[in-house]
């Protein structure tokens, strides 16, 4: 497998990569599915200032990965593969059994009953969570998830790893900073937004919110209420104050416009903002021929800031 993804790396062009499908933007990665990996996900991370710093990064999604098993949620199997680039700084790909039945189909498909049960399984696991080890968190929204075996789902998100210590948190921002203009990143660092932002997902309730905003983000707007429903009903019965329809509204027109790319690269096939995930800022694997401004993840944690710079 390591070799596979070496030869990708030697010819790959963030800015035009052929020889692979892009399957999905994610917030910080791009899960691509590339050939003589039949039947995986591999999910490209960049943004590693060098090979310590990329290693560190690998044994915490190990860590992570164990953790959150530990507390009995499934989690997908998982490699974590770093790949050296000679003078260029490493990527790290997370390889993955492609799976089906994802929380966004859910979305689109699912009988309300169906979409109601899944909300509650999933705020069930970020409680176990919680409660076993809370200084480590999920991001629990439903694409997120692989629903094959409906109320045990399976989570396929692990690239950013949520574990805090008393000294802060283990993920490294720099990560999520890296494809920022180097002279915004200073105001970001001062901001201390990638913390702030962070935080959220150590709140069950803020992490329901998070999660019925991604209804919207997904375009399945229509099935927000019965999901405010169905949150309000886990909610309840674990003494947290439910979710009115404005929080979530509020909460996600902070988010960036997910239909296309930011920094303008018109590429119709970019449903989301955060395309752009190469590993300098003027790379794109989104095929954007412009500059790769948006950083997926620090243009949603403070988008009002972001659009105002970028012009939205
Ligand atoms: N193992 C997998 N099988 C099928 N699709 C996947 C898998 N992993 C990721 N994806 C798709 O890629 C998207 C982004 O992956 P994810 O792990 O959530 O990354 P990010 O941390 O960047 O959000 C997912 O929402 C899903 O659509
Ligand atoms: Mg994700």
């Amino acid at each position: 497998m390591k070799q596979v993804l070496q030869r990708l790396e030697a010819n790959l062009d963030p800015a035009h990569p052929t020889g692979v499908t892009v399957l999905a933007y994610g917030e910080i990665s791009a899960a691509l599915l590339v050939p003589g990996l039949d039947g995986k996900v591999a999910k490209r991370m960049s943004g590693f200032a060098d090979a310590a710093m990329a290693q560190d990064y690998c044994t915490l999604v190990d860590e992570y990965i164990a953790t959150v098993r530990d507390a009995g949620i499934r989690v997908v199997e998982t490699q974590v593969v770093m790949i050296e680039r000679g003078d260029r700084p490493p990527v790290v790909y997370l390889v993955q059994p492609l799976l089906k039945d994802l929380g966004n189909q859910l979305l689109h498909s699912a009988a309300d009953p169906d979409l109601a049960a899944a909300v509650g399984v999933v705020m069930d696991r970020v409680w176990t969570l919680h409660q076993d080890t809370p200084e480590t968190a999920i991001d629990a929204q439903l694409s997120n998830w692989s629903f094959t075996v409906a109320d045990d789902p399976v989570l396929l998100d692990v690239g950013t790893p949520f574990v805090r210590s008393g000294s802060g948190y283990r993920f490294d921002q720099e990560i999520l900073l890296s494809a920022i203009p180097p002279g915004l990143r200073a105001y970001y660092r001062r901001k201390g937004d990638v913390a702030t932002y962070m935080d959220d997902y150590f709140s069950p309730r803020l992490v329901a919110v998070d999660l019925l905003g991604n209804f919207i983000k997904e375009g399945a707007t229509r099935r927000l209420p019965e999901g405010i429903v169905a949150a309000n009903e886990w909610l309840e019965s674990h003494d947290l104050e439910p979710i009115a329809r404005a929080e979530v509204d509020e909460t996600t027109s902070r988010m960036p416009r997910r239909s296309s790319c930011s920094s303008g690269c018109g590429d119709s096939t970019v449903r989301r903002a955060d395309c752009c995930v190469g590993s300098t800022t003027s790379s794109c694997l989104g095929g954007c021929r412009g500059k790769a401004l948006a950083n997926p993840a620090v243009a949603s944690i403070s988008v009002g800031l972001w659009s105002d710079l970028v012009g939205g």
